[in-house]
């Protein structure tokens, strides 16, 4: 396990209206399936819901989603394009969201990029810190989620899974050796934000990691 750093932060507020939930794990974790669980939760509960994704989530975001995840490129390119799409995502979907008091369930975040090009890649976990404490800053605001729920699951369950469900992109199509340093970066972040990050137990059945998330929200007071 890598040591702990302590993650500096900008001392402007989260934004008081809304709330910002981030869902992450490794490819095949279930994320995806859980994110449906949620957004009927809080549908029912009335509220309204921005479901959104990174890289992704505005016209501009999804452009660059479809260069990292297809084209060829190193490991700072590949971090540069994921923070320029999370700063147009904030921008222009998160934040006008947060301010309309929705509830923004984003399927990855920032830690996703700790995990995989931190972790996955090796790239310089300084460095990414740096570009994250610039880019989640906007003129008033610092804006990380509330709750962050980190699915955890073995490397090779989650790979059997996605094997059989899709074609590979240029993430999926790593090896275990990727995976395991993806999985230790998401445990270090994981340590570094104790009350935000929340780790989910998702080697269990559907309706039991459903279970997990629902008490968790409830447990902090949001369902
Ligand atoms: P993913 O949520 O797995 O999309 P899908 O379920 O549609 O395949 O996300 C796409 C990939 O992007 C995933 O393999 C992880 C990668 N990724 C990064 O490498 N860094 C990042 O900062 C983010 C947000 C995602």
């Amino acid at each position: 396990m890598m040591p702990a750093t302590p993650t500096t932060q900008s001392s402007a507020t989260s934004i008081a209206t809304g709330l910002f939930i981030s869902l992450e794990g490794i490819d095949g974790a279930g994320k995806t399936t859980h994110i449906q669980s949620l957004v009927q939760a809080f549908k029912q509960q009335g509220k309204t819901i921005t479901q959104t994704r990174e890289p992704g989530g505005t016209a501009l975001a999804e452009k660059l989603r479809n260069l990292a995840l297809h084209e060829p490129m190193d490991a700072l390119t590949e971090a540069l394009i994921m923070f320029a799409a999370r700063r147009d995502h904030i921008q222009n979907c998160i934040v006008p969201a947060l301010l309309r008091d929705e509830v923004v369930l984003c399927d990855r975040f920032v830690d996703a990029t700790f995990a995989y090009q931190g972790g996955g890649r090796g790239f310089d976990w300084a460095t990414l810190e740096m570009l994250e404490r610039t880019v989640l800053q906007t003129d008033t605001h610092y804006i990380q989620p509330q709750l962050t729920l980190w699915f955890d699951v073995p490397v090779e369950i989650a790979a059997a899974r996605v094997a059989k469900s899709r074609v590979a992109d240029r993430f999926e199509a790593e090896d275990v050796v990727f995976f395991k340093q993806v999985q230790s970066a998401y445990a270090r972040r994981a340590q570094a934000f104790p009350q935000r990050i929340v780790r989910i137990d998702a080697n269990a059945t559907p309706e039991a990691v459903a279970q997990s998330v629902h008490a968790v929200l409830v447990q902090r007071g949001v369902l």
